[in-house]
């Protein structure tokens, strides 16, 4: 091959790859100009909060929830939970192992449907995360910063949406932390595994 046609094929193989990528879903979107509408913001909102879980499962296998107010009424005089038939240690599944808060650190001790920050406020299950930044402020910020808690969606809102989880999706609340991982042997080197010098699976 001359080095003639040798150039000729080469400058035919880039001009192929011009026609921008294979997969046209992992193209470059259209230009979008500084000043587009943002898009919004979503925080995941579980749909756990605020409900109780009962041993007592529907038919796809999900525990049945229900709801604090039902017991512990908006009128406590007639709520089950008040009155004198009560059981004393209802919520004894609750695990709790979160620094040494008790229950009423969180919940109010008068109004079982809310939570409170430390200055007696009251605030409603759904405004959990407010609870959470009241005592984990570095975590909050880095959180609003983008740092902790991961997002979904677009960095440029300007292109499109974004959805973040709630504290609570990952942490539980009655016991926030992370278990300990159990460390693996690293991945299997297929081609590596095969020589003399590294006995083939099995070995170890
Ligand atoms: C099926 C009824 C029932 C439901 C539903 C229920 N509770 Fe209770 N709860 C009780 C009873 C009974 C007690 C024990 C009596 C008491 O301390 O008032 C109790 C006690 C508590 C206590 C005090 C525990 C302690 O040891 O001091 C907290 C906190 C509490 N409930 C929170 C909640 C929250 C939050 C919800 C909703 C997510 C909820 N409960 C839903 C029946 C219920
Ligand atoms: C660090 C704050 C905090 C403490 C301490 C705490 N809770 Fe909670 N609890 C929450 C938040 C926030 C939720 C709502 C989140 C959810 O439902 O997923 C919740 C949910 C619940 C629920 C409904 C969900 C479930 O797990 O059944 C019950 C019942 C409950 N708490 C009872 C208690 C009891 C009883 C104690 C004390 C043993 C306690 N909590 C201690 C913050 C707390
Ligand atoms: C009243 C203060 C207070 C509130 C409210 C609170 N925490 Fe905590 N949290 C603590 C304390 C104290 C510790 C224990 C710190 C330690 O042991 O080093 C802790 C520990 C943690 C940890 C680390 C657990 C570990 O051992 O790795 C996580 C995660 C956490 N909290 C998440 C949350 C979330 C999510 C909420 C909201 C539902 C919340 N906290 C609400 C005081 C609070
Ligand atoms: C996508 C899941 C996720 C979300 C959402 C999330 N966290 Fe975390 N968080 C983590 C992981 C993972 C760790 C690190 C655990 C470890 O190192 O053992 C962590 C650690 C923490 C710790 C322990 C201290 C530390 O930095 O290691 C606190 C406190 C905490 N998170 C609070 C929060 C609060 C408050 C929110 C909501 C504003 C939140 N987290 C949202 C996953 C999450």
């Amino acid at each position: 091959m001359t080095r003639l046609t040798a150039t000729a094929a080469l400058l035919a193989m880039l001009s192929g790859c011009d026609h921008g990528f294979r997969d046209p879903s992992r193209e470059f979107g259209p230009e979008v100009s500084d000043d587009a509408p943002m898009h919004r913001v979503e925080i995941h909102h579980p749909t756990t909060l605020g409900v109780a879980d009962t041993p007592v499962t529907d038919a796809a296998g999900r525990p049945i929830g229900v709801a604090c107010e039902t017991c512990h009424g908006p009128t406590p005089d007639l709520s089950w939970a008040a009155s004198p038939e009560r059981p004393e240690s209802f919520h004894e599944a609750v695990d709790l192992r979160h620094g040494t808060l008790n229950c009423n650190t969180c919940h109010d001790s008068e109004d079982r449907t809310q939570l409170h920050l430390a200055d007696g406020a009251l605030l409603d299950i759904e405004d959990a995360m407010t609870l959470c930044a009241q005592c984990h402020g570095v975590q909050f910020r880095d959180y609003r910063r983008g740092s902790h808690g991961g997002m979904n969606g677009y960095w440029d809102l300007r292109r499109g949406p974004r959805d973040r989880n709630h504290c609570v999706d990952c942490h539980a609340p009655h016991t926030p932390a992370y278990e300990p991982v159990l460390p693996v042997h690293p991945p299997r080197d297929r081609y590596l595994e095969t020589t003399e010098a590294h006995p083939a699976e099995g070995g170890h």
